[in-house]
């Protein structure tokens, strides 16, 4: 399936995982949005290169500019992310790959539920700097699958065509919006417990599953676990297997609200542990071990700067 004309597609930020999506799209000139652009370089394996995607800064930049939007942000820009939609066609396909949860409410208006793809992906790409160049990086440390949910938008087939043509159609999954749902809380959950735990330890993914903070993982897991049964998501039984075994196939990795600790940046622990929270409220149920860490969290960013 051809369209018509060159397909316009912005990927809103600039750091690990829109610059990977730049280089992985670059045969369709993507359009960066952020604050900073610029040169940077893009290693995967063995490969190394350097890519100059164009750049609008927030200020300018409008969603009425492109046909496909791919939200790769952390959930602080997410007030820019919806000054850039205020005033979007109908026309427009958007797609966001973020973690944690509340993509729908904090979007849709201004979008259409018919227009926003909630993705989820096991990509895996880390903020790095290339000493070689002396220019910003991202290192690509999995190439995983994204999945997500197929809704009746005349753009998708066109996506669908694009992702064909770039060999991606094997890693990028369209599947019934319930199915992503449900890995989306798969994920929600995981990242509820590795996150905040490794973030508050100062310690790798793997290392955390050996220390006496990880009994919390426990309440944690059960908590979300009565949320999501009272909310009708069936999630696998083995759950608990699950998040110990990403742990160790990520034994040597940082999470990213550790990461934004160490950078002194704001965690997106409001959309994890705290869509939880506010999910538990509405069915009369309480989540006080994510409320804990979540405050703990908070405790932590009191002296980061919020912008
Ligand atoms: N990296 C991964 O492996 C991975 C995997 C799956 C899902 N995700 C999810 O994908 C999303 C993007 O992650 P990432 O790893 O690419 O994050 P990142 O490298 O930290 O980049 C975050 C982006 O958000 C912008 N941002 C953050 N706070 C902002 C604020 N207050 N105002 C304006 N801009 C702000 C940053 O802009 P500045 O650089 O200008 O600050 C940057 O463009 C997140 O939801 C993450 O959980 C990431």
């Amino acid at each position: 399936m051809q369209w018509g004309r060159a397909m316009r597609l912005a990927i809103l930020g600039t750091g690990a995982m829109a610059r990977y999506y730049a280089k992985l799209f670059a045969s369709l000139n993507p359009v960066m949005v952020g604050r900073q652009g610029g040169s940077y370089v893009l290693s995967q394996d063995r490969d190394r290169s350097i890519v100059t995607p164009e750049f609008l800064h927030w200020t300018v930049a409008h969603s009425s500019l492109f046909d496909l939007v791919i939200v790769a942000v952390k959930w602080p820009a997410m007030p820019l992310v919806q000054s850039f939609f205020k005033d979007a066609g109908s026309d427009l396909l958007v797609i966001s790959l973020m973690n944690g949860m509340g993509q729908e409410e904090a979007l849709i208006p201004p979008l259409s539920p018919e227009q926003l793809m909630v993705g989820v992906t096991t990509d895996a790409v880390t903020l790095d700097h290339d000493d070689e160049s002396g220019l910003p990086a991202a290192r690509v440390t999995a190439v995983g699958h994204c999945l997500m949910p197929l809704i009746p938008h005349p753009l998708v087939p066109f996506w669908q065509q694009q992702l064909k043509d770039l060999g991606l159609w094997g890693s990028w999954k369209f599947l019934s919006a319930e199915a992503v749902r449900r890995e989306r809380w798969v994920k929600l959950i995981q990242n509820s417990i590795i996150n905040p735990l490794t973030a508050l330890a100062n310690v790798t993914n793997g290392e955390i599953t050996r220390i006496p903070l990880w009994t919390l993982s426990r309440s944690l897991l059960e908590e979300a676990r009565k949320v999501s049964h009272a909310i009708g998501m069936a999630l696998p039984s083995d759950l608990d297997f699950r998040v110990s075994q990403l742990c160790q196939m990520t034994a040597s990795n940082k999470s990213s609200m550790l990461q934004d600790i160490e950078r002194r940046r704001m965690t997106e622990i409001d959309a994890i542990n705290g869509y939880i929270i506010r999910t538990a409220r509405t069915v009369s149920l309480q989540a006080p071990t994510h409320e804990a860490l979540t405050q703990l969290i908070h405790a932590m960013e009191t002296h980061f700067d919020a912008s």
